[in-house]
């Protein structure tokens, strides 16, 4: 596994959520991170067009030589995920739905979660599925709600963390959930976690926000540390080396303003966003 660098794609700002969680959870790990900024929002395009951008975004992840993909992107998770799978032919692919569903199985005490996302991962059920599974798995049973915010991915790629815009939408769309008396929430977007104060206030005190970057970075730090031990009887493979750290940001659009806003939420510095464009080739549908 050595040197190369982890791979971790979003529509745009939200997977910048994952990396904070990988920088403390791998700090010796280069990233290679790719916002598709021209074509978001992914959650409120067909399944069709986000198994596409999928597979566009992993070839360009594919083309850096990473060891391990990251889909910090749940809609991309929800819908897409076999699709980086086959794509990746063998190194490993961490999603978000399965680790964040698992960790809020284990969150709740009363058996009441919660599920926000983009309209295409609420639709497509996934959660809900995978936290049936854990659950049984667990012996834990669970009911769950859901709800899609799609207004927040816009409100967090503006950096509206803290605006009264943002306090009356989040309202308007957790209202529902505060009242099922849920004491765990999935923010099932990672957009979401740049406005966690906000929805924190809405829901209460008393509910958990878990986090599916959070989640997903334990695993990804779980198969670093299998790798780096090695198959039983092979030998182990290198650490990376210190200083060797790279970490790459490209952007599909507008590298200035995501750069401002990713560094804004980071609270650190960034390399300088480059822009990549997709060569696609126009056909029309008869
Ligand atoms: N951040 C992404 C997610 O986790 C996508 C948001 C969007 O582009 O709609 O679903």
């Amino acid at each position: 596994m050595t040197d190369q660098p982890i791979g971790v794609f979003d529509s745009g700002i939200g997977g910048m959520t994952v990396v904070k969680e990988l920088f403390d959870t791998v700090p010796g790990e280069s990233i290679v991170y790719f916002g598709d900024t021209a074509r978001l929002p992914y959650g409120t395009k067909s399944v069709e067009t986000v198994r596409r951008y999928a597979r566009e975004d992993t070839e360009l992840l594919l083309a850096h030589d990473v060891k391990m993909i990251v889909v910090a992107c749940n809609t991309v998770s929800a819908t897409a995920l076999d699709e980086v799978e086959r794509m990746a032919r063998g190194i490993p692919v961490v999603g978000m739905i399965g680790p964040c569903a698992a960790e809020a199985v284990k969150t709740t005490k009363n058996g009441k979660i919660g599920i926000i996302g983009t309209e295409a991962t609420i639709a497509s059920g996934a959660y809900e599925a995978a936290i049936r599974e854990e659950s049984e798995r667990a012996a834990k049973p669970c009911t769950t709600w859901s709800a899609a915010c799609p207004l927040f991915v816009p409100l967090a790629e503006e950096g509206w963390t803290d605006h009264l815009a943002t306090e009356l939408i989040a309202e308007e769309y957790l209202k529902g959930l505060r009242e099922k008396g849920i004491d765990t929430l999935i923010l099932g977007c990672t957009h979401y976690p740049v406005l966690s104060e906000v929805i924190q206030r809405t829901m209460g005190t008393r509910v958990t926000l878990v986090n599916s970057g959070a989640a997903a970075a334990k695993l990804v730090a779980e198969i670093l540390e299998r790798e780096h031990e090695g198959e039983e009887g092979a030998s182990p493979a290198p650490l990376p080396q210190e200083g060797r750290v790279q970490h790459k940001v490209l952007v599909s659009d507008v590298p200035r303003k995501f750069q401002t806003i990713g560094e804004r939420f980071l609270g650190r510095k960034l390399p300088d966003a480059k822009h990549v464009v997709w060569k696609e080739a126009w056909t029309v549908e008869r």
